[in-house]
């Protein structure tokens, strides 16, 4: 089982003017790698607060994987890359580049997405669009590596070398 943590950042969610539809989309993807949702917060783009949280879901709840959807664009109020610079001890530059890749395929405004990943003791921290369709497209782009970075992290993952 992989203990996972979600955090939507959104100013409107948090207001309750917003349903939290990524938020539930991630909830339901996780469980095709047999991941159990055991925390979930909405919560204002707030830098200081969304570092407290992902700080809490690591440390504290102890959780394998935690997912941020929300925050990654361009607008001024958008800073979940920069919380998530701040918690992660080594990025995992991968998530990003192959989601923002992707994206650019399907539009080209993919590439206004500022999503970072990375690890922080043994848990894995992946930001991901805001949007219900950007979120279900760009995480069935990386959900697959999921298991197997997360026993490496754990180191469980054995030998990775094939023949
Ligand atoms: N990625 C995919 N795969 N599909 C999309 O529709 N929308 C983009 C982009 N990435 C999109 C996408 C848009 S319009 C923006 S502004 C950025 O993600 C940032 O999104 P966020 O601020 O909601 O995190």
């Amino acid at each position: 089982m992989i203990k996972v943590g979600i955090l939507t950042l959104s100013d409107k969610g948090s207001r309750g003017e917003r349903e939290d539809k990524s938020g539930r989309i991630l909830a339901e993807m996780v469980r095709e790698i047999g991941g159990e949702v055991l925390s979930h917060q909405v919560l204002p783009d707030e830098k200081e607060q969304i570092v407290e949280w992902l700080v809490r879901m690591v440390d504290h709840q102890g959780l394998d994987l935690v997912l941020t959807t929300g925050g990654t664009g361009i607008a001024a109020r958008d800073v979940t890359p920069e919380a998530t610079r701040e918690v992660i001890e080594r990025e995992l530059p991968g998530f990003g580049e192959v989601m923002r890749m992707k994206s650019v395929a399907i539009t080209p405004r993919g590439m206004l997405s500022r999503m970072i990943a990375g690890m922080r003791g043994q848990a894995l921290i992946i930001n991901l669009p805001g949007s219900p369709k950007a979120v279900r497209e760009c995480f069935g782009w990386v959900i697959e590596a999921i298991p197997h970075a997360i026993a490496l992290l754990k180191g469980e993952g054995g030998e990775c070398g094939r023949e």
